[in-house]
């Protein structure tokens, strides 16, 4: 048996349909399909940092998100992800890079190494044009973005596919170049006005949909701010005051015992800080999509959504880009050895 591993560049993983932003919320809604039925495998996430919670939006972190997902995928991995969030000021470089390893269901030998950044913010953003989807009002117009970085260029791309109504993006960021390249670049790909607005409270009102995927460790979004009947995907880690929470009619999560885990979040802080109760949770976003709870129910609710991000995710659609690499002969050939040494 041969020890050969597929190894994938980004522009090999966009040669296979990385860029595919449809094909990945439709995958996202298998795996959150999936995550609800309970066919999957997911270790708690591991960071390493060099600090307390605070000093990952300083010296950025390193995280181990290794899973397995059942179902059609049958795929087993790990994504391993730094976040550096000097790196787009400093170096001129992406804040979030990784690298996603596949391992053949049989044997378990490791069978691909691929560039995971790019499927990381497709995967994440395309999360959210599932939550849009079952979440946000269906005639959803304006939509406010906080941060001006990778997460809200994917988001756009997915909210932009699963809400056909919207006709106004707001972007701001604390460094406004950052958000006129922003509305440069994506307004080329997105055929909707794009404007910079100076403050996160101008993206957030009037906003039927906003998003916050920022790196700051002070929250941002008042309660104040948000509308009735608004959808708020909260991508980052804290970024809103603990009334927001308070006041959303319903409150979905990706994975709650991961976030428990994870414990870097608005929602998880709250929950340490006996701020927020179990109870209160309204459901996870599997049981909505597997129609076990309900979705938006009228036009006024508040719905709060937040997501811890899950290796499962990453691996369902590593997977799928590497079978079509391979049905297209993409990618290079590396091999572990000629002969293992010993067996
Ligand atoms: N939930 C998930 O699954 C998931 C997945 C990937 C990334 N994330 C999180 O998304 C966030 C954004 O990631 P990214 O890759 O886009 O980072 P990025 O560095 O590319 O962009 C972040 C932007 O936020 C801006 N910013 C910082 N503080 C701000 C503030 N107070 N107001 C407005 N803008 C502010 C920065 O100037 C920067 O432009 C990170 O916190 C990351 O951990 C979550």
């Amino acid at each position: 048996m041969d020890s050969n591993i597929l190894f994938l560049s980004q522009e090999d993983v966009k040669s296979c349909g990385g860029l595919n932003m449809e094909n990945a919320i439709n995958t996202m809604e298998q795996v959150f399909s999936i995550h609800d039925k309970g066919d999957y495998v997911l270790p708690n996430k591991t960071t390493l940092r060099w600090g307390d919670r605070d000093s990952e939006s300083i010296f950025g972190r390193i995280n181990s998100m290794p899973g397995y997902i059942g179902g059609d995928f049958n795929a087993s991995g790990i994504k391993w992800i730094s976040g550096a969030p000097q790196n787009p000021f400093k170096y001129d470089l992406p804040r979030a890079a990784g690298i996603i390893i596949l391992n053949d269901p049989e044997t378990l030998m490791p069978v691909a190494v691929m560039d995971g950044t790019l499927i990381s913010s497709m995967r994440t953003g395309a999360n959210s044009g599932v939550v849009a989807r079952y979440l946000a009002r269906k005639d959803s117009q304006k939509l406010g973005l906080i941060g001006a970085g990778v997460q809200n260029r994917t988001q756009l791309l997915a909210l932009y596919s699963v809400l056909p109504e919207l006709n106004e993006v707001k972007i701001t960021d604390l460094d406004n170049s950052r958000a006129q390249a922003f509305a440069n670049e994506m307004s080329k790909i997105v055929p909707i006005p794009i404007k910079v607005v100076d403050t996160a409270e101008e993206a957030v009102r009037a906003s039927d949909v906003f998003v916050t995927a920022t790196v700051t460790k002070e929250p941002i979004i008042k309660s104040d701010w948000v509308e009735e009947g608004s959808l708020y995907i909260h991508v980052g880690s804290h970024e809103c005051e603990f009334d927001v929470i308070h006041k959303s009619n319903k409150v979905v999560v990706d994975d709650w015992s991961e976030l428990k885990h994870r414990g870097v979040e608005t929602i998880s802080i709250m929950y340490e800080e006996n701020e927020f109760e179990e109870t209160s949770l309204y459901s996870e976003l599997g049981e909505i999509v597997n129609n076990k709870r309900k979705g938006r129910e009228d036009n006024q609710e508040r719905i709060y959504f937040n997501s811890v991000g899950m290796g499962i995710e990453d691996i369902a659609l590593a997977s799928q880009i590497y079978k079509l690499a391979k049905q297209q002969n993409i990618g290079q050939l590396l091999s572990l050895w000629n002969k293992p040494e010993f067996v």
